[in-house]
């Protein structure tokens, strides 16, 4: 697997900013888990990692690909979710 380069992403719903500037970087074969209170945004950025949003800026970086624009099937990323019904929670 290719390391995951989170730089200065945010993702904004309206008014609502899901997730306001993040970078961190994630190196192939590291085991890292997001903490923070209800609300600040984990969710969303893995929704974002996973292609199901587009940054509203920011680059995701897989390897040396930019993959903002690669859709979920082409990016072989599995995720399980929180709740079977719901993606916002
Ligand atoms: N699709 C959406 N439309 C509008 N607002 C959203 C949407 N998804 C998330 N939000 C809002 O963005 C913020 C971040 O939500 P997110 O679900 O990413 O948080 P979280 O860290 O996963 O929280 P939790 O620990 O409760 O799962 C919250 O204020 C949430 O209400
Ligand atoms: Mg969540």
């Amino acid at each position: 697997m290719p390391s995951i380069r989170v730089v200065n992403f945010s993702k904004h719903f309206g008014k609502v900013k899901a997730v306001d500037n993040v970078t961190f970087e994630v190196e192939d074969g590291e085991f890292v888990a997001l903490l923070g209170p209800s609300g600040c945004g984990k969710t969303t950025t893995l929704l974002t990692l996973a292609g199901i949003y587009k940054p509203t800026s920011g680059e995701i970086y897989f390897g040396d690909q930019l993959v903002n624009d690669v859709p979920p099937k082409y990016r072989n990323v599995g995720m399980v979710f929180q709740n079977y019904a719901s993606i916002h929670t």
